[in-house]
């Protein structure tokens, strides 16, 4: 399993890479938004072209770095992904772009599958889609058919979705659990989707019957328990949040049996490494 960062701080990209494990970036408006508001606040001038090529050079060749358009019509997406294609991908051969699944924003609106066109044309010039906002087996399936690259099922996001369609208090980074949650005899679902992992589970299933060679990125991961349950259902790649993958690193008996180990180093033993 490849395992991504799921920010656009720089500083967490940079402490994640020299952790010797990271394989890529994915990013998004919101991220961008929360990385150049932090780096703002501390009095920083950024420009978000030289931001990026930053990401781009720090991630390197081979660890791809996802970049989403803010379109929401075929052309829109197509003329922005072809630009920041051509604008950023000389510097490190990295990006990938990101197109929405379905990015109508009205109810009955008329731009439902712009996204799976704009996938269409993109993949045809060569262009790498990371297809996002996946909430569903079937968009993914829809994704793969029109030549994505990758598609990002929000795990987290169908949590949070049955917990809050339920009136479940919860936190962001609470536990949902993988087989789902039992209310009043009932198990909650979205169209029989349990949860955020039944969610990946699922599209893993589907994508092994077809063989398809897109690759399934688990996205929206919460906790580092979700982040295993992801690794079990042979997700391709999971991308994580910093604090999350710091999360996955720790466990008490770990720091416990350290201590006890330096501790019981004897001088002889010591002396080996003078
Ligand atoms: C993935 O590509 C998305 O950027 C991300 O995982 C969304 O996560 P969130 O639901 O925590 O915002």
């Amino acid at each position: 399993m490849k395992i991504f960062i799921d920010t656009a701080n720089i500083d967490e990209i940079k402490e994640a890479f020299s952790w010797g494990f990271v394989d890529g970036i994915t990013t998004n408006p919101s991220l961008i938004k929360k990385a150049i508001t932090h780096y703002k606040d501390k009095g920083q001038d950024i420009t978000l072209e030289n931001y990026v090529k930053n990401l781009l050079v720090t991630a390197g060749k081979g660890h791809s770095v996802s970049l989403e358009v803010i379109g929401n019509t075929e052309d829109t997406m197509y003329e922005e992904g072809k630009l920041l294609f051509k604008k950023f991908n000389g510097i490190a051969q990295n990006v990938v772009i990101k197109i929405p699944v379905n990015p109508e924003t009205s109810e009955n609106g008329t731009h439902n599958f712009d996204g799976l066109k704009a996938i269409k044309k993109l993949s045809a010039d060569g262009i790498p889609v990371n297809c996002t906002l996946i909430m569903t087996p079937s968009q993914a399936l829809l994704a793969a058919k029109a030549g994505a690259r990758y598609v990002s099922p929000f795990a987290g996001r169908i949590d949070d979705y049955l917990r809050f369609q339920n009136e479940i208090p919860f936190t962001k980074s609470d536990y949902y659990p993988k087989d789902g949650l039992v209310v009043n005899d009932k198990i909650l679902h979205d169209n029989t989707i349990v949860s955020g992992v039944s969610l990946v589970q699922s599209i893993v299933d589907i994508f092994k019957n077809y063989d398809f060679a897109t690759e399934i990125i688990a996205a929206s991961i919460r906790n580092a328990t979700q982040a295993q349950e992801l690794a079990e259902t042979g997700a391709d790649i999971a991308t994580i949040p910093f604090p999350v993958l710091k999360e996955m690193i720790f466990h008490h008996k770990t720091k416990e049996g350290m201590e006890k180990f330096t501790d019981d180093t004897v001088e002889e033993y010591k002396n080996i490494f003078e």
